[in-house]
Parts: structure tokens; sequence; C-alpha cells
């Protein structure tokens, strides 16, 4: 039922997968299981999440073997530079309690007090180690990746950027689809807007599905990979009862005119310079 993206390395990501920021510990354990029960098996945490040990420890309570999971993290801006991103993964991997690591992301490209060039270069290492399976970023405009490229000599496989109905990044997306970089939608219920839209709505009405479901739909059928957030099971199961309907063209076309310029929900890049851990 689960749907999968075949990333530039060869490796194959599930297109939804559960988003974790602001899941607190100490609810993780029912939230996993609630949505391994409704078939998630890709969980996105970042190492600035501050819930990585919770997150590994419920995944390895559920029985499912390394190989039925993927799992992303995310190296925080604090920590920028060779030494210090193989320093930090050792925490992250200790945190998740994982031998190999599917995706690691530079969480944000921080150009003005950052490094990432060198934090990628030690991606590189950890990779060519067999201890991370594949490697990308988060949150890098067009300029940041041509650096990156033009630098190392290696493409990131992944960059995950804020993208909803409502803001739908398509000039970026032009330029990473031409990269064969694949994009990770967060916030991709605009932070919970999406349930309010009466265009959603309406198109959800025609096919007895919420407008969160339609919203998960549309990056799906956009190829997209997709990490709603939800810490209730209800919503969980809902978010992933997504493979048995379609959207047509004409609802494509509604929701593609919903683009707007200030539809950004949550933190600018430009302005993220502060978000130091
Ligand atoms: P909750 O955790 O109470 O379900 P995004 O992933 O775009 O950042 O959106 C996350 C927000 O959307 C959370 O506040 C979450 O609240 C809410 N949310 C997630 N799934 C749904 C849904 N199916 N219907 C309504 N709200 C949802």
């Amino acid at each position: 039922q689960q749907s999968f993206i075949e990333l530039s390395d060869g490796n194959m990501i599930p297109q939804v997968g559960l988003g974790t920021w602001k899941l607190d510990s100490a609810n993780m354990q029912r939230v996993v299981e609630a949505a391994i029960e409704a078939g998630y098996r890709h969980f996105d945490t970042a190492y600035a999440y501050r819930n990585e040990a919770a997150l590994g420890a419920a995944l390895k309570a559920s029985g499912l073997g390394a190989n039925e999971l993927f799992v992303t993290s995310k190296l925080p801006s604090g920590r920028h530079g060779y030494d210090s991103t193989l320093k930090t993964f050792d925490e992250t991997m200790a945190n998740l309690g994982v031998d190999v690591l599917d995706l690691y992301l530079i969480h944000w490209p921080m150009p003005k007090t950052g490094n990432f060039i060198d934090t990628f270069k030690a991606f590189i290492k950890l990779k060519e180690e067999g201890r991370i399976k594949s490697i990308g970023v988060s949150n890098f405009h067009e300029a940041h990746i041509e650096k990156l490229i033009a630098e190392t000599g290696v493409t990131p496989v992944i960059d995950q950027i804020e993208l909803s109905p409502m803001f739908q990044q398509k000039e970026l997306r032009g330029f990473l689809e031409g990269k064969a970089i694949k994009i990770e939608s967060w916030s991709p219920l605009g932070t919970g807007n999406v349930v309010d839209n009466g265009v959603l709505k309406a198109i959800g009405e025609k096919h007895g599905k919420t407008p969160a479901q339609v919203t998960i739909r549309w990056h799906i059928q956009n190829g997209l990979i997709v990490i709603p957030k939800s810490s209730n099971p209800d919503r969980i199961r809902q978010n992933f009862e997504i493979f048995d309907f379609a959207l047509d063209a004409d609802d494509m076309e509604k929701i593609d005119a919903l683009d707007s310029a200030n539809g950004r929900t949550g933190v600018n890049p430009d302005e993220a310079e502060f978000l130091q851990v």
C-alpha cells in the first residue's frame, strides 16, 4: 500500500513518514505504536528535537528490524564543522540505538555562522564508512546547493523544505528536480492550516476524505516525500489512509492555485541564523 521513492543513490524511501518535531518524549511510545499499527515505517527526527532517544526506544519496542524501518535525523545548526559533525553523529546514533542511519540531513545551511561544506565532507566520510545510507540537506536554497556540489563534488539526495498547498516553492522545486534531488515536504499541512481551507474541504467532500488527507495525497501525486506530524492516534491513522483514492486533474489544478508568496507558516531560512543548538 505504502509507496516508495527511489533516491539518486539507489536507496528507497517510504513516501509518507511521521514528522516528530514538538513530539515530546513522554508521548513517543504511544505515538510510535499508533503509527506503526497504521502502517508507517518512516520516522523523521533531529538532534535539535531532543527526542531521538525516545524515538529509538519506541522503535526498538516495536520489534521491527532496522531493515523494515527508515529513520532520518539531522545535524543541528550549532554543530557545523568536520570534527563536530562526527562527534554529534555519534551522539545521535547512541540516542537512537542503531548501527546504521538511513538518512542524515544538515538541518539548516547557516551560511553566515556555520560551515555546511566541512559538515557535508564529514557526511561523505560517514557514508563511505557505511554508517549512513543516504546523505542530504534541509532548508537549502539554490545557491547553497550549487556551492555544496561545487566544493564537495557530491550531490545531496534530498532537500527537506517547507512545502504545503499554501507555500508550494515551485521555483526551488524546479531547480531541485533538475539536479535529481528528491524533495521532502516539512509542515506539509501548513502547520495544520489546511484543515480550514474551503477549496480543500470541497475536494475532500467529493472523495469522502478530510482536507488533511487531500493535502497529503497532493504531495504524493507531486512526487514529494511527505512527513505530516500528529500526536493524536486518530489523526496519525487518518494521515496514512491516502493510498485508496486519487485526485483528478481538476482537483490538482485547484490546489495548485492555492499557492501564495506569503503562505509560509514555518521559520524563514533567511532568518534562521538563531537556530543554534
Ligand atoms: P495534532 O498533533 O493535534 O494532530 P504540519 O505537519 O503541517 O506541521 O502540521 C502539524 C499540525 O497539524 C499539528 O498541530 C497537528 O495537530 C495537526 N494535524 C495533523 N494531522 C491532522 C489532521 N489529519 N487533521 C487536523 N489536524 C491535523
